[in-house]
């Protein structure tokens, strides 16, 4: 495909908490006109076309694509209402960024894969979905050494994503129509689609799953992210995962909005038969003339790096336009999505089943 010269017109569809995330991430790229802002509550889209400058601003997603000449959108609407949008734009030949979750399960998953298969054909749009962690500087350069050959191969991976309390008690977070899971879909996917990247998409073999809900249904339960109606409360609080690919890896999974554990960890740690590798900080673990060493990389590389509050989502963005501009795939591919919520469903399953799932 050849450059896209012009500025590219994008809109927003649901313009909540993270819209605000893409907005700067697209102010950021060269070349983007926020063109128009769409929510369903009418006074947000209003807001955020005054905030950012956008043209035009609708209460129907279906309107802005018939009348705002979009070339791209990003789907920033809550979970149950992602699949609609997606699949819309994607038939209007337009180039869809999809918040995470991509959706509420691997089946609504498979069907915008499927859309998007069917009409790039003609209308060579890209689509993506939005795991940014993909795009920290630690992230990237883990990345760089592992396809370096610096840690082997790798056979073990250990992600987490723990908190000791932080049940976002706001939205739909804790039901499960509305949101298709607790803290596995909604923070679990981003370091189980890290780990899943960093490790090369191996191809799934089984999953043997763990959830529970300990807290959720109890009142007065001590959350500095406010509170929540207990008999509402239908997610999980945490779940735990091993998952088995046919290359003979594994990959150990733990997630929580409340556990009572000594504090709260995020961690991804790679072994490889020539060395593992932990993100944060980036450090290294080989062993070099007879001894073991760690290789740190310091935080600050280089002078003026991006000190943005949220780099990962700005680079993602960026590279999402220059992608779009250029006509190349995206580094978050639909497929690498559906396979996430696939293994989110089958740890759902497993842990409903007490049983593993094989694929
Ligand atoms: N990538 C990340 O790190 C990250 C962080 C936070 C949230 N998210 C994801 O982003 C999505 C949105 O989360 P949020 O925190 O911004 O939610 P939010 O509730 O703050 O905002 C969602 C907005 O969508 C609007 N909306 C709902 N249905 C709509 C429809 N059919 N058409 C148009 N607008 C509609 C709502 O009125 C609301 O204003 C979720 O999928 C969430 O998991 C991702």
């Amino acid at each position: 495909m050849s450059r896209i010269t012009r500025p590219l017109r994008v809109g927003i569809i649901g313009t909540g908490g993270i819209a605000g995330q893409h907005i700067d991430g697209y102010k950021k790229a060269e070349g983007v006109e926020l063109v128009a802002a769409c929510d369903v509550v009418e006074s947000r889209a209003i807001g955020m076309k005054e905030k950012h400058g956008f043209q035009l601003h609708f209460t129907s997603w279906e309107e802005m694509i018939k009348h705002a000449d979009l070339d791209a959108v990003s789907v920033c609407t809550p979970p149950f209402a992602h699949l609609e949008p997606t699949i819309g734009a994607i038939e209007a030949g337009l180039h869809v960024l999809c918040e995470k979750p991509m959706a509420l399960d691997a089946i609504q998953a498979q069907q915008m894969v499927d859309t998007w298969h069917r009409v790039r054909v003609t209308k060579h749009n890209l689509f993506s979905v939005g795991f940014q962690s993909r795009f920290g500087k630690n992230a990237q350069q883990l990345k760089r050494f592992i396809e370096a050959g610096e840690l082997g191969d790798i056979y073990y991976v250990r992600a987490a994503y723990l908190r000791r309390r932080g049940v976002p008690a706001w939205g739909v977070f804790t039901n499960k129509a509305l949101n298709g899971g607790g803290p596995m879909i909604d923070v679990g996917v981003h370091v189980l689609d890290l780990s899943m990247w960093l490790m090369g998409h191996p191809k799934i073999q089984s999953v043997y799953g763990a959830s529970f809900r300990k807290f959720g249904n109890r009142a007065n339960v001590f959350n500095p992210w406010g509170s929540w109606d207990p008999a509402k409360y239908d997610v999980e609080d945490s779940a735990f995962a091993m998952i088995r690919f046919e290359n003979g890896a594994a990959l150990q999974l733990e997630v929580s909005w409340a556990l009572n554990l000594p504090r709260s960890v995020t961690e991804t740690l790679i072994c490889g038969t020539d060395g593992g590798a932990q993100l944060e900080p980036l450090t290294l673990f080989q062993e070099k003339h007879g001894t073991i060493v760690d290789l740190v990389v310091p935080e600050k590389v280089t002078e003026g790096q991006d000190t943005a509050r949220q780099p990962n989502h700005h680079a993602q963005m960026i590279a999402w336009v220059e992608a779009i501009r250029s006509g190349t795939q995206p580094l978050v591919l639909p497929e690498q999505a559906l396979q996430v919520s696939k293994i989110v469903d089958a740890i759902y399953a497993s842990s409903e089943a007490s049983a593993s799932v094989s694929f």
